[in-house]
């Protein structure tokens, strides 16, 4: 019998302005996403903002259903945009951000596991790894991986 420990590797940001000038961009364009949000159930707005290889910025929200389930999180709706409309471009990078009563939250909000798991999936997919930036009003969290944010991705599938 062996314990083992998993662990994930994160950076902290205390400003929007000590990111690079394309993060700092993607940052404030899921802020501007959570305007598109759709969200009359919960209140909650997320936005994302995803760089593709190609140069282009994909943005989503979430829109929610008055059938709950029938709803989708904002980093799938863009996540499958993107793919849907640009096939061939690896995900490079996505910010999400949540907002709660007309403000962002101060400590990021982090992605649901079915987002965590659809990223895994594109990022298998693209062959290099996906940036994740968490956006609050009083920290970032950058993540260099989906790996930092769902360990053990499952890849038993041969
Ligand atoms: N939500 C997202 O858009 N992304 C996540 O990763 C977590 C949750 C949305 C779903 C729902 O519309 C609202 O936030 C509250 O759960």
């Amino acid at each position: 019998m062996k314990e083992k420990k998993i662990d994930i590797a994160y950076i902290e940001y205390e400003s929007l302005t000590q990111l690079d000038e394309d993060d700092r961009v993607l940052a404030e364009m899921a802020v501007k996403a959570t305007e598109n949000s759709y969200s009359p159930y919960s209140g909650f707005a997320v936005g994302a903002a995803l760089r593709l290889s190609n140069g282009e910025i994909v943005t989503g929200a979430n829109q929610e259903n008055i059938a709950y389930p029938s709803g989708l999180c904002a980093e799938r709706t863009a996540m499958f945009y993107a793919h849907a409309k640009y096939p061939d471009a690896v995900m490079e990078c996505m910010a999400i951000a949540g907002k709660q009563g007309g403000k962002i939250c101060p400590t990021p909000a982090t992605p649901c596991g079915a987002c965590r798991q659809v990223m895994a999936e594109y990022q298998t997919k693209g062959g290099k790894p996906m940036k994740i930036i968490l956006v609050g009003s009083g920290k970032i969290w950058k993540f260099s991986k989906v790996d930092d944010l769902l360990p053990l991705i499952f890849d038993s599938l041969k």
